[in-house]
């Protein structure tokens, strides 16, 4: 039975992740930062484990206490919308320690068991939002799209090893934690100053005429990374959910 370690698994993808690896016959180790096991189905195949990527003791111990692991899924993530001018540094801070230097930090913390191995995939969750630019976005897209080129490096890097390296770009999905997570982040919430309302009113207009089918659902996400990480064939990049698949196809030909 193989054995796959998800990040982030209190809410939204991660949750959806955890379970359908489940479901499909893997044991799961599903981390967040404070377990809750009442989130999942009774399973002998399932254990929950705390996991801080943004701590380095959270991240050797969580390493230790796994044991052998073939897949390590990299999908804990904060988000943030905002203008620069209204993004606070230690708010920036917070999402690179999460979305990028903890995906780089546990990655390099799993490598030396899937080297000695010589086998293992490692499946990050960025964005399409790094598809290309959008308004206030500029502090989350970075920390995601550092992720991809990271990743595109990592992938040549491993491929030696043996090591697997493949991304998942989700589209838009406003029913998971994600907002109210990001808006956490800050005393301040998300509060955009003043001088760009008319932007942000645009932005939020163009998310409300959105057809209602064209967003990312949970299980998207989580089809996609199952097929990542277990489909050799599969490309590097997947787009997740109705929007990405089409904004991706859209996108492809200036990605050439
Ligand atoms: N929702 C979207 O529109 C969207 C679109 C594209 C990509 N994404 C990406 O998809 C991933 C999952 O997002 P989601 O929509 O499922 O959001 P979510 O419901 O807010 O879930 C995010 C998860 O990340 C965890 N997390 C946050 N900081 C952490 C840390 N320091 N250490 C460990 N875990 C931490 C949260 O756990 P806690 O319970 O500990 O806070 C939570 O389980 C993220 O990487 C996000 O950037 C989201």
């Amino acid at each position: 039975m193989k054995t796959v370690l998800i990040t982030g698994c209190s809410s939204g993808f991660g949750l959806e992740t955890a379970k359908t690896f489940l479901d499909r016959g893997f044991r799961v180790i599903a981390t967040m930062r404070k377990p809750d096991a009442s989130l999942f189905p009774a399973s002998d195949n399932l254990e929950l484990l705390p996991l801080d990527v943004t701590d380095p003791d959270s991240i050797a111990r969580v390493v230790d206490a796994a044991g052998p692991v073939d897949i390590l899924v990299n999908n804990a993530g904060v988000g943030w919308l905002n203008a620069l001018e209204g993004s606070p540094v230690d708010v920036i801070r917070k999402v690179f320690e999460t979305n990028t230097i903890g995906v780089m930090a546990l990655t390099q913390a799993f490598l030396p068991q899937f080297r000695a191995r010589r086998a293992g995939m490692i499946v990050n969750v960025t964005s399409t939002v790094t598809l290309s630019p959008l308004h206030l976005l500029s502090v989350y897209t970075a920390s995601k799209a550092a992720i991809n080129a990271f990743s595109e490096c990592l992938a040549l890097e491993l491929a030696p090893f043996d090591i697997g390296v493949r991304l998942v770009l989700p589209g838009r999905a406003p029913a998971t934690d994600f907002g109210k997570n990001a808006a956490s982040l800050s005393p301040d919430g998300m509060r955009i100053p003043e001088t760009y309302k008319e932007i942000a009113d645009a932005v939020f207009a163009e998310w409300a005429a959105a057809p209602a089918d064209m967003v990312t659902r949970p299980q998207d996400v989580a089809d996609a990374v199952y097929r990542a990480a277990t489909d050799p064939s599969t490309p590097m990049r997947s787009p997740a959910g109705a929007d990405a698949v089409a904004l991706m196809s859209e996108s492809r030909p200036a990605l050439a």
